[in-house]
C-alpha cells in the first residue's frame, strides 16, 4: 500500500527552513518563516507565559479531558480578546484548535458540510498553505486580485471589483490584519467598501487573523474582523496565539462562528464540536489555559500585553531603518512602503532571481516570492540587506 504513495509538493516556507539550517555561513540572516526573533536573534517565551506556566505547574491537579470545544473560559477569553464584545453571544459558537491553522482546517470542513458547493475565494496572493488546505480537502477555489506589486499596495480597485462579483453563499476568505505574505493592508474606509460589497451580493466572509497585536495594536489590528462580526450576517473567524503569545509549538488556536440568527448557534456549536472530535477528538489545552490565565488576570495581562507593544514596536522600528537604508542606498523611493506595510512580512516585489542573488551571495533567506520577515532582521543586518538588495537590483 504505501508503495502507491509519490512526493508531496514542498511547502515553501518549511523548504526554506531547512535550507537555512543547512547553510555552513555564520553570516547568514533567517528572513522566512514567521516567527518573531529578538535582536539576538532568539525567541524567547514571553515573561507573562513563564509565569503562567510557573503557576498552572504549582496549582493544576489533573490532565483529563476539558470538553470537545475545549475550555469554555478560554473561548470566553479569546472571544473578548478578538471580537471585544461586538457580537451578541448568543449567535456564537466557538472550539479551540490546534493552532490557527487547525482553525482554518476546521472552518473548511464546515463549510463543506454546510455548503459542499462554495467556492472558497482567497486571495492572490495568500499565505501557502491557505490553497494547499482547500485544494486537500477538494473545494472549488478562486482568487480575487489583491496586491500590486509595483507600488507595494493593496490594488483596491481590482480587490473590490472582484469581491463584488463572488456569488451569494461562496466564501471570501479575509487576512484580519497584517496580510501574510504581503504586508500590505486595507485603510479602514476600504474595509468598509468590502464589507458593503460583501452585504450586497450575499458572500460570506472567513476571517483569518493570525496576528493580532503585530500591527497597529490589539484594538486596532481587530478592528476588521470586529467590523465584518457586528455587520454582516454571518462569518467565520480562526484566530490563533501562535504569534501574539509566542507559543508556536503550543498549537493554540480557536475557530468561532457567527449564526445569523441565535436558533442556529446550538447546531453550529454542535456541528464544531463534531468536526473536532473527528479530527482529533479533544483539542491541545497547555497553550489555551496558558493564555485563559493571562487574558483573566489584570497583571499577567499588562505583563503580556506591554511585552507584545515591544514587540511590535521593535518591528516598526526596523522597517523604517529598513526604508531608510534602501532609499539611501538605491536612491530611489522604491521601497518606501516597507515602512508603511505592517505585522510580521513585506513583499519587497523583486524577482525570484533576485532572491537567488541575495541567498546565493549573502547568506540571507527569504521566501522565493520575496516575502521577508521584518523580525528577522536586526540594526545590524538591516544594512546587510539593503546593501545586498541595491546591489543585486544594479
Ligand atoms: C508563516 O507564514 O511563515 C507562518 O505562518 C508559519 C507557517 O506555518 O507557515
Amino acid at each position: 500500500m504505501l508503495s502507491n504513495l509519490t512526493a508531496q509538493p514542498q511547502d515553501k516556507i518549511l523548504a526554506l527552513m531547512a535550507a537555512y539550517r543547512a547553510d555552513p555561513r555564520e553570516t547568514k540572516i533567517d528572513l522566512g518563516v514567521g516567527v518573531y526573533k529578538d535582536a539576538t536573534g532568539a525567541t524567547p517565551v514571553m515573561r507573562a507565559i513563564k509565569s503562567a506556566e510557573e503557576l498552572l505547574w504549582k496549582t493544576q491537579e489533573t490532565k483529563a479531558y476539558v470538553g470537545l470545544a475545549g475550555d469554555p473560559a478560554f473561548s470566553a477569553a479569546m472571544i473578548d480578546l478578538v471580537l471585544g464584545g461586538t457580537v451578541d453571544a448568543d449567535r456564537l459558537s466557538a472550539v479551540a484548535t490546534p493552532g490557527g491553522t487547525g482553525a482554518v482546517r476546521q472552518a473548511l470542513e464546515l463549510v463543506k458540510i454546510a455548503a459542499p458547493r462554495a467556492t472558497v475565494w482567497l486571495s492572490n496572493p495568500t499565505w501557502p498553505n491557505h490553497p494547499s488546505i482547500v485544494k486537500y480537502l477538494g473545494m472549488p477555489l478562486a482568487e480575487y486580485r489583491y496586491f500590486d506589486s509595483q507600488t507595494g499596495d493593496v490594488d483596491f480597485d481590482a480587490m473590490l471589483a472582484d469581491i463584488k462579483a463572488i456569488p451569494a453563499g461562496d466564501i471570501v476568505l479575509l487576512h484580519g490584519c497584517c496580510h501574510n505574505p504581503t504586508g500590505a493592508n486595507l485603510s479602514a474606509e476600504q474595509e468598509d467598501q468590502i464589507i458593503a460589497a460583501l452585504a450586497a451580493n450575499g458572500a460570506i466572509p472567513f476571517v483569518d487573523i493570525a496576528y493580532q497585536g503585530f500591527g497597529d495594536g490589539l484594538e486596532d489590528d481587530a478592528r476588521f474582523t470586529r467590523k465584518i462580526a457586528s455587520q454582516l450576517p454571518e462569518c467565520l473567524i480562526a484566530a490563533s496565539c501562535s504569534k501574539n503569545f509566542g507559543i508556536y509549538r503550543e498549537r493554540t488556536g480557536i475557530l468561532m462562528a457567527i449564526s445569523p440568527s441565535a436558533s442556529l448557534q446550538a447546531v453550529t456549536q454542535g456541528n464544531m464540536a463534531f468536526l473536532n472530535r473527528q479530527n482529533f477528538s479533544f483539542p491541545p489545552d497547555h497553550g489555551a489555559r496558558l493564555v485563559t490565565m493571562i487574558l483573566g488576570d489584570t497583571g499577567l495581562r499588562s505583563t503580556w500585553s506591554s511585552e507584545l507593544e515591544d514587540t511590535r514596536l521593535s518591528m516598526l522600528n526596523l522597517r523604517q531603518q529598513l526604508a531608510d537604508e534602501l532609499r539611501q542606498r538605491t536612491n530611489s523611493d522604491r521601497f518606501d512602503f516597507i515602512a508603511k506595510h505592517r505585522g510580521m512580512f513585506s513583499r519587497l516585489g523583486v524577482s525570484p532571481e533576485v532572491v537567488e542573488t541575495i541567498r546565493a551571495d549573502n547568506g540571507v533567506y527569504m521566501v522565493v516570492d520575496s516575502r521577508i520577515n521584518i523580525a528577522g532582521l536586526n540594526a545590524h543586518t538591516v544594512p546587510i540587506l539593503a546593501q545586498a538588495l541595491a546591489t543585486a537590483l544594479k
